[in-house]
């Protein structure tokens, strides 16, 4: 493949496969590369681990706050809209906001959820294993995260299919299996708003250890969130905290059947779990790159870059990055060290990053224990995004270990 012939914005490309391909001969050969974008300026492909661990610890030269973190153009209204979220927020701003809603995620929150989220896989589990074919996606993967997040939250049950179906149509808006135009993305984070607004007056003055209420409580200098901020931040954790962990466990159930050995290793040694949920993080990086904007003309390793110059960190190219990680491209859950980038680095290194640890290394101790003969037993089918690595089917067979 000639360089010039590669498109790391090519839609229909990522919905086939993860271009592994095309950004190893970017690594090799132009690892800060200009990629064209349709009715859009270009953007800067940055494919190295070095290089994003740079530029996302350099919040100055590059921001989120002025382009947001995916690549699009904004209008004036939208990105004035997005930059609510702390997502896509720089610092001082981000510092502040950050810290008041970390409050929601210390290792005790964390810790208090574990006995939850096993109650959780096991009646999943019971539930799912006896009818011996499942998709895997719908019947476990997509279901575990969404249930956790949920309660994290404070949503009650009867309640998750709607956080299900908006996360769908916020994240999936070049899949036209999602909706239909970009305008329905903009209704469903409408829909979305609206309901943290009727969750938060429900709750009236009601205190309990949920995040809603750790939110509503939380100050700091003097200052608490207020509900603009809240409503903004209930969006980006329901997006956020689903998809992504989502992905992590279909593709790593993926990885295991097309590496038997790794699954057997698994088995043998549950205990394992832990060491396969950073190799599957790596493996299958869900956020496949995060956009920074730059400030100002600058000149960053001999490239020449200009005021409002897009780039995106490709943490799917970082990842397999061979001046970082032995055999990048094997995957083995005994690897170690395993400093991946999946939860990307720097001041916005993902805040449910233990959360998501927790969930795959449960569900993946779970599985090991109680399934045998996995196969797959039809289509994977992949989403058509280049943000984020998804499978949107996963048919497999199976029996139940006695
Ligand atoms: C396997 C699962 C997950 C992956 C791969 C993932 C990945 C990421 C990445 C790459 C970032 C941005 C880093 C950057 O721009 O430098 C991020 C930020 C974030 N993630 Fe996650 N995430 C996962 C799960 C979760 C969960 C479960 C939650 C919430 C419960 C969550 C909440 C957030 C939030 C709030 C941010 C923004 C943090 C900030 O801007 O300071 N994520 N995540």
């Amino acid at each position: 493949m000639h360089i010039d012939e590669i498109d790391l914005y090519d839609l229909d490309a990522w919905s086939e496969r993860v271009l592994h391909e095309e950004l190893a001969i970017l690594r090799a050969q132009s690892p800060i590369h200009l990629n064209a974008m349709p009715n859009a300026t270009p953007f800067w492909a940055i494919t190295k681990a070095d290089h994003v661990i740079e530029m996302s610890k350099n919040p100055k030269d590059f921001s989120t706050w002025r382009g947001g973190t995916t690549l699009d153009d904004y209008g004036e209204e939208d990105i004035g809209a997005i930059r609510q979220l702390l997502i896509n927020m720089d610092p001082p701003q981000h510092s502040k906001f950050r810290k008041l809603v970390s409050r929601g995620f210390t290792p005790r929150m964390v810790r208090l959820m574990e006995s939850r989220i096993r109650d959780d896989i096991s009646e999943i589990l019971d539930r799912v294993l006896p009818l011996g074919e499942i998709d895997f996606v719908t019947a476990i993967a997509a279901e575990l995260p969404l249930r956790v997040i949920c309660r994290l939250v404070g949503i009650p049950d009867s309640d998750f299919h709607l956080i299900f179906d908006w996360s769908n149509r916020l994240i999936g808006f070049d899949d036209p299996e999602f909706q239909t135009s970009i305008e329905d993305s903009r209704i469903a984070a409408m829909e979305m708003w609206q309901y943290a607004q009727e969750l938060l007056d429900g709750r009236g003055g009601r205190r309990s250890e949920d995040l809603i209420s750790v939110l509503m409580n939380a100050e700091v200098d003097g200052e608490a969130v207020t509900e603009a901020e809240f409503n903004g931040f209930f969006l980006l954790l329901s997006v956020a905290g689903n998809e992504t962990t989502r992905n992590a466990i279909s593709a790593g159930l993926l990885a295991m059947l097309e590496n038997p050995e790794q699954w057997q290793k698994l088995v043998d040694d549950p205990s394992l779990a832990s060491s396969a949920t950073e190799e599957i993080l790596r493996w299958s990086t869900p956020v496949i790159y995060m956009r920074r904007t730059c400030t100002r003309d600058l000149n960053f390793h001999g490239v020449e870059m200009k005021e409002n110059d897009k780039l995106a960190l490709f943490y799917t190219s970082a990842n397999r990055d061979e001046e970082r990680f032995e055999d990048a491209h094997v995957f083995d859950i005994t690897r170690s060290p395993n400093e991946h980038l999946a939860f990307g680095v720097g001041e916005h290194f993902c805040l449910g990053a233990s959360l998501a640890r927790l969930e795959i290394t449960l569900l993946f101790e779970a599985l090991a224990e109680r399934l045998t003969d996995v196969q797959l037993n039809g289509e994977v089918r992949r989403l058509r995004s280049n943000f984020i690595a998804g499978i949107k089917t996963l048919p497999i067979s199976f029996s139940q270990r006695q």
